[in-house]
């Protein structure tokens, strides 16, 4: 009921019908009266064909019936006094009329002949106006076709209108969160472009104020970089004084707080780096190439744990992305793959290329995400509860922030018989 097109179609619609109907009854009127007037000229001719030599046989013949028409339309021809087949008053005067005759109205003319010969020729009014009415009907008949024919053209022309704007509001739609770029306003109806003008005003304001949080976040992060780094040290000297063994357990607590507190901060200035549209330049990366970085880097852990880790495809995929990019992001799995598995679990990496998409997978044979945990772990700080492996919960935050700056997808999926398996598909294949 709110829709602009809907109204504006219901109105005109209901315009055109409206004025449809009062023209249709005008136009029914006016044919009506003169398909009657018609019929009085008709009449008053055939009574002027009535003269004394032919009165006798016209009232024989009107007497006869016509082929094609029917009983009430015919005509007769009579005189006054024969009071046969119509018995009408004597004192008639002459002319045109209509009269009643034993319930039944008739149009008939009265004419003088001679002295005491009176002639009427005359019609059943019904028969008249069933005349009268179908050439009234077949006037307004055009009307009564292209009205719906109107309407239906009106409803579609107004739906093309519109599509300027629905197109508008489908692709504001689909945008990312992280798209804030301009709507462009080029070929859109000059009544919508001040409104797209306001919203493009709006979207920059939007971005200048995600900016500032970002760099407010980074700078928060940068600052409380080197205090921590100072308290890291001092734990480290204290550690080599002599203390009783109760005060180097509260230290090693100490120490283990600060480590976290380090990851967190360093989790937190690469989503705020990640966050940034802006990325770094683009290679033509080898997916293997960057597996072995990756697998280089969390060896070490995979090890401690006696993780079974390691590349199960054989082939190679090209693709166009900033390295740093990728790197981190797949860093990111692996180091969930390596932290949530339990000991003697198992981790595959491998990569195909399908449809000109390169197709990372990372199987684990840890505990999984719950389905309805699956869209929340992205969330920034969001922990699945139970989780006993520390972590600032900002891991998938920054695969998520990376996957939208190259155009990656990431799904998280079920891996037989348990675990976890991330398929992070990559468009822009390179052959
Ligand atoms: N491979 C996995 N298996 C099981 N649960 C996982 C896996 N990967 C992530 N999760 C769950 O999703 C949550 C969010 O992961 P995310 O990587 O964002 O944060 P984190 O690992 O807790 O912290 P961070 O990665 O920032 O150190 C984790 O806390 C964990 O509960
Ligand atoms: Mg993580």
């Amino acid at each position: 009921m709110r829709s602009l097109r809907f109204r504006l179609s219901a109105w005109l619609s209901l315009l055109i019908a409206g004025i449809a109907a009062v023209a249709g009854v005008i136009a029914f009127e006016t044919a009506f009266r003169e398909a009657n007037e018609l019929q009085d000229g008709q009449l008053a001719q055939v009574s002027a064909l009535v003269t004394p030599r032919s009165l006798a046989a016209m009232e024989h013949e009107a007497l006869a019936s016509v082929p094609g028409t029917d009983h009430e339309a015919k005509l007769i021809v009579q005189t006054l006094a024969t009071r046969a087949p119509l018995t009408l008053p004597a004192a008639l005067p002459d002319g045109i009329q209509t009269v009643n005759v034993a319930g039944t109205p008739w149009r008939i003319v009265v004419k003088t002949l001679d002295a005491d010969t009176r002639v009427v020729v005359g019609q059943q009014t019904a028969g008249r106006d069933e005349i009268a009415r179908n050439s009234a009907l077949a006037t307004i008949m055009p009307f009564v076709m292209l009205v719906p024919v109107l309407i239906f053209m009106l409803g579609f022309l107004v739906r093309r209108m519109f599509m300027p704007l629905t197109a508008l509001s489908s692709s504001l739609d689909h945008r990312t969160e992280h798209d804030l770029s301009e709507l462009p306003d080029a070929g859109l109806p000059s009544e919508i472009v001040p409104f797209v003008v306001a919203i493009n005003r709006l979207l920059g304001r939007i971005g200048q104020t995600v900016a500032l949080q970002r760099r407010f976040v980074a700078d928060a992060a940068h600052e409380l970089r080197s205090p921590l780094t100072a308290l890291s040290l001092q734990a480290e000297r204290l550690e080599a004084t002599e203390m009783p063994p109760q005060a180097r357990e509260r230290l090693a607590a100490l120490k283990r707080g600060l480590t976290r507190a380090r990851v967190l901060i360093e989790q937190l200035l690469t989503l705020a780096r990640v966050q940034d549209q802006a990325s770094g330049p683009t290679h033509t990366l080898s997916i293997q190439h960057v597996f072995r970085h990756v697998l280089e880097e969390s060896m070490p852990l995979a090890e401690a744990k006696r993780i079974d880790m390691g590349v199960t495809s054989k082939d190679d995929v090209t693709v166009r992305v900033p390295e740093v990019d990728l790197r981190i992001l797949l860093r990111n799995l692996v180091d969930n793959a390596i932290r949530y598995t339990p000991e003697g679990g198992r981790i595959d990496l491998s990569v195909c290329a399908v449809d000109d998409q390169a197709v990372v997978r990372i199987v684990d044979s840890g505990p999984g995400i719950a389905r309805e945990e699956r869209e929340r772990v992205f969330d920034p700080f969001y922990r699945v509860i139970g989780n006993v492996q520390n972590g600032s919960g900002l891991g998938l935050s920054i695969v998520r922030s990376i996957a939208a700056r190259i155009g990656a997808e990431v799904e998280l999926g079920d891996a037989a018989p348990h675990g976890l398996q991330v398929t992070v598909t990559l468009a822009g294949i390179s052959h």
